[in-house]
């Protein structure tokens, strides 16, 4: 299964070990709006251990190294994970390679907090993520993700970026999730929905589709071992 899904999107890792250079640089109103976002969430992060999957940069990372007693940092992609610890060095984060729709490197019940951001647009099948967040997580833990909002990605936006050498458009592999399919695939892992939001670019007007999509889950009962 997760052979099948890899060989489906075999361009996004080296997409991102492209992009990574400039990712920080570009115009990037879905990457600014979602810093906001997640440093808005009511996420319990003092003195606690977080997973963070698909760190990119480190743009997050640095704010949850900041808060958090320890931060496991994962991405597949090694271009944007060597400018994540160019850019975070703090002693309490550890970045790992890993793809995430592979089983995680923890234990179970090993964190706190467990925060994906922009990530899952990359990710066709969900399921798989939240039973590998509620696995790792502590009871009382929260899984907090935000991604591209589905109206934008049906209106057209997707990942993509233009190569500061080659002025090539890349367009990196993504799938459209429904708000339906990120909130029933975490109730369906046993998560309970705590909070959700749209979000819009500032100065956006009625009728503009919201930029991001954020959910917020806790998890309250035991994880069902298979
Ligand atoms: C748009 S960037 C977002 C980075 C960061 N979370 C942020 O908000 O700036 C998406 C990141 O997800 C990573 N990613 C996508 N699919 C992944 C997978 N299957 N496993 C691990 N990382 C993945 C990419 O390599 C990239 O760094």
């Amino acid at each position: 299964m997760v052979q099948g899904i890899r060989l489906t999107q075999p361009d996004v890792a080296p997409a991102y070990d492209r992009w990574a250079l400039q990712y920080d640089d570009n115009h990037n109103p879905t990457r600014d709006l979602d810093a906001s976002v997640v440093r808005a969430a009511p996420l319990l992060l003092r003195g606690r251990d977080v997973l963070e999957f698909g760190c990119g940069t480190g743009k997050n990372t640095a704010w949850l190294a900041a808060q958090a007693q320890h931060v496991v940092a994962l991405d597949f992609s090694l271009g944007m994970l060597e400018v994540a610890k160019r850019r975070v060095q703090a002693s309490n984060v550890h970045f790992l390679q890993h793809d995430v729709r592979e089983r995680w490197p923890l234990e179970d019940e090993a964190v706190d907090v467990v925060v994906g951001n922009l990530v899952l647009e990359h990710v066709e099948d969900l399921v798989p993520i939240y039973e590998e967040a509620a696995r790792v997580l502590r009871m009382g833990g929260q899984l907090f993700l935000c991604e591209l909002h589905p109206y934008k990605q049906l209106l057209g936006s997707r990942a993509r970026f233009t190569d500061r050498d080659t002025s090539e458009t890349v367009h990196v592999t993504a799938f459209v999730h429904t708000t339906a399919e990120y909130v029933n695939a975490g109730l369906g892992a046993g998560f309970t929905l705590v909070q959700l939001g749209e979000w819009s670019d500032p100065g956006a007007t009625v009728g503009d589709a919201p930029r991001l999509l954020s959910v917020l889950f806790e998890r309250r009962r035991s994880h069902a071992v298979s």
